[in-house]
């Protein structure tokens, strides 16, 4: 049967479905990706929301900041894979179409915390409350990634 979407005909694409191992490994290395980048947002997100006041908001960023975005690195290109496997089911389903527009306004989000509030950061860097302006935004980021995970997994079902 030839493949409604120009993209389900490129050769990873057949692959992604014709093999056994390929789209449960690629879907494996997603999965390690997410658990990384989520989980070092997370803990970035809780310290700003005033949890272990006592570690400094600069030192934490730098530790966790680099760990997020190398996550990109694994999630990026497996979730491209499992997508050019199925490119038209994906396309026409509503929880993929959600999760693509979650992750636009995650990073939305991330780059108006680091130009707003963050900006700030020395005055409330150790032992002091951060600005109401970072805890709502940290606060909408944890809301939106876990919402990016229960798309992710609500995608096998609808
Ligand atoms: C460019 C970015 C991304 C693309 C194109 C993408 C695409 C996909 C695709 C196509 C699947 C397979 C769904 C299925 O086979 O039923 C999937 C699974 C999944 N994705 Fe993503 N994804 C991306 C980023 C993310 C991120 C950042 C997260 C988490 C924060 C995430 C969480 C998940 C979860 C939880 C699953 C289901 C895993 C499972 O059921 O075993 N994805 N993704």
């Amino acid at each position: 049967m030839t493949p409604a979407n120009p993209l389900e005909a490129l050769p990873l694409a057949k692959m992604m479905r014709e093999s056994l191992w390929a789209y449960p490994t690629v879907e494996t290395i997603h999965i390690i990706g997410f658990a990384i980048l989520v989980g070092s947002v997370v803990m970035f997100d809780l310290r700003v929301l005033g949890l272990s006041k006592n570690l400094s908001v600069r030192g934490l960023s730098r530790h966790l900041l680099p760990w997020s975005l190398a996550a990109l690195v694994l999630i990026v290109p497996t979730g491209s894979l499992m997508f050019l496997a199925h490119a038209n089911d994906f396309l026409a389903n509503r929880t993929f179409q959600l999760k693509m527009g979650l992750l636009m306004l995650a990073g939305i989000n991330a780059i108006v915390f680091r130009t707003g509030p963050y900006q700030t950061v020395e005055h409330w860097d150790v032992a002091t409350r951060a600005p109401i302006a970072a805890q709502l935004s940290v606060a909408a980021s944890i809301l939106i990634w876990f919402s990016i995970i229960a798309c992710g997994r609500f995608l096998a079902y609808t």
